[in-house]
């Protein structure tokens, strides 16, 4: 089964006005291969100037997060309608960082994925284990777990890449080796096989964490490794070279 190659850029709390102009400028101007699904996740205030200013045909645009009600009394949160009013085509749910630091359960982020999904947002999710998770032999059940909270209210997975995000490799320069990262892939396949039938063989899983353009490479053959969802280095040129690393 050959899966579309996907790459997003969670720029995460980063950047400006000026800094995502040029960001999105040194883009468009890239040569950026035809066969690459790319979506670029500004902060929120930056979302409606990237969809305007992208000029690339295979580059889309991301939220990096959203609510699970379509409006009210929600003080700070973002509608999913919100974001398609923007023409905003993705959404990341589920990040490490809405888990730990703002204590999103694994039952939210499935209430958010099934909803952004109702409101025709395709959807990054992401999952991940600690390095004292990793440590205790729990990879896969901590992935197996989170997946499963989402399996329960969707059933349709055609609008869900799934990324794998060590959360001991985010943001730290510790990127999984490439062997390891296959490793675990295949096992979430393996297990999304057993929830959601044929559909897992479909399913995109990219890798996240420390992931940069000297390392992206290596991961070329990995087949179960579909891509990239990229933090620190999305901001810097070397976006265009992950872009690229399976050409
Ligand atoms: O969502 C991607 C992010 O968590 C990875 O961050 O900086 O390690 O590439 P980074």
């Amino acid at each position: 089964m050959t899966r579309q190659f996907f790459v997003g850029g969670n720029f995460k709390m980063n950047g400006s006005e000026k800094a995502i102009t040029t960001i999105v400028d040194n883009l468009n101007k890239a040569d950026l291969p035809k066969n690459v699904e790319v979506v670029l996740c500004p902060p929120y205030p930056y979302l409606a100037q990237v969809v305007a200013q992208n000029k690339q045909s295979t580059v889309k645009v991301g939220a990096q997060n959203c609510y699970c009600k379509a409006s009210g009394a929600y003080t700070g949160e973002v509608s999913p309608d919100f974001l398609k009013d923007l023409g905003v085509d993705f959404v990341i749910l589920g990040h490490s960082e809405r888990r730990t630091i703002f204590h999103e359960s694994d039952e939210l982020v499935a209430d958010k994925v099934k909803f952004a999904l109702e409101k025709g947002l395709k959807v990054m999710l992401c999952i991940g284990e600690t390095i004292d998770e990793k440590k205790a032999g729990k990879t896969l059940s901590v992935c197996q777990r989170e997946l499963k909270a989402v399996v329960q209210k969707v059933k349709d997975w055609s609008n869900i890449v799934v990324a794998y995000e060590p959360i001991w490799a985010i943001g730290t320069g510790l990127t999984a080796k490439a062997e390891d990262a296959e490793e675990i892939h295949a096992d979430i396949r393996k297990y999304l096989s057993t929830v959601i039938g044929k559909q897992a063989e479909s399913v995109r899983i990219l890798y996240g964490g420390s992931a940069n353009g000297s390392n992206a490479p290596t991961f070329k053959g990995k087949t179960n490794v579909d891509g990239f969802l990229v933090g620190g280095a999305s901001l810097k040129p070397e976006f265009a070279d992950i872009i690229k690393s399976r050409q």
